[in-house]
């Protein structure tokens, strides 16, 4: 069953690649404003800071040590508002994405005075980079959108190949979310958390739908087995959550994990 209004039918990344593209060739505000929809290009980039903080940064703090002289890595970079926020605490980010419109994000992260940035296009499952070359991977609203679970599996494995030893990942994924999609209840939340165990009994969903909406969904439990199969050790259990109205926040549609490369 589709989440989105219409099933996707060209396959995500085709879907993701001309959607995207369409978006570049409206305007600068249509394309930065596309990855996570925000007022404008100035509001995308300062959200992008807030999720970077919260949902990447700060969860990972205690595991973290001298950044300045350390590799970040992360998947699905879109127009960059995550790397933007990234490349002030390390000695260089990459982003890797499918899309054909990295000379504007160049042209933007240069115009904001960043320069220890690399984009690197993907297939779609790969991470174009050497074996243990990086200190950190982290992915955020990129990996509930890739319409098989292989392609997850891929990018866990590339995750495990490219980390150094010790090295940190922060991986967000799509949710099964049936009390706690919008509210701020933990107790919800908590539900929600055991009963995907019973409700996604494969341990993942794939949902062809609309490009840029849900289409894969996987339970914490089956993520965490797949990420142990390639070499990363769990250190924590994440969740997405959103700003609602009088500043509260909400759950939102990403469970995630904090990993650790053996
Ligand atoms: C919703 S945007 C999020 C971008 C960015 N992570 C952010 O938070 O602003 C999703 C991004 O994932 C990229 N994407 C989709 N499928 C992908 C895949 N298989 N491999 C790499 N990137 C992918 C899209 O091109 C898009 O840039």
């Amino acid at each position: 069953m589709a989440t989105g209004r219409d099933i996707e039918n060209r396959g995500h990344i085709t879907g993701f690649k001309e959607e995207i593209s369409k978006a570049a060739s409206s305007s600068d505000n249509d394309f930065f404003t596309w990855f996570d929809s925000a007022r404008d290009k100035e509001a995308a980039f300062i959200k992008g800071s807030w999720d970077f903080m919260q949902h990447i940064a700060y969860p990972s703090l205690k595991f973290l040590t001298g950044q300045e002289d350390k590799v970040a890595l992360e998947i699905g970079h879109g127009g960059g508002r995550l790397l933007a926020a990234a490349s002030p605490y390390f000695k260089s980010v990459i982003g890797v994405d499918i899309h054909e419109n990295n000379q504007l994000v160049e042209d933007e992260l240069k115009m904001r005075g960043i320069n220890n940035f690399q984009l690197i296009k993907t297939k779609g499952s790969d991470i174009p980079v050497n074996n243990a070359s990086i200190d950190f991977v982290y992915s955020f609203i990129v990996l509930q959108h890739v319409e098989t679970l292989n392609i997850f599996k891929e990018y866990l494995k590339e995750a495990g190949r490219v980390l150094k030893p010790g090295g940190i990942a922060v991986i967000y994924f799509g949710r099964k979310k049936m009390l706690s999609g919008k509210t701020s209840s933990r107790a919800l939340y908590f539900i929600d958390k055991i009963a995907e165990r019973f409700l996604l009994l494969k341990g993942f969903h794939e949902l062809p739908a609309k490009v840029n909406v849900t289409n894969l969904i996987i339970s914490l439990s089956y993520a965490k087995s797949l990420a142990k199969n390639n070499g990363l050790e769990i250190l924590a259990d994440l969740v997405s959550y959103k700003k609602g109205q009088n500043d509260k926040i909400i759950f939102g549609g990403q469970n995630g994990l904090l990993l650790r490369r053996i």
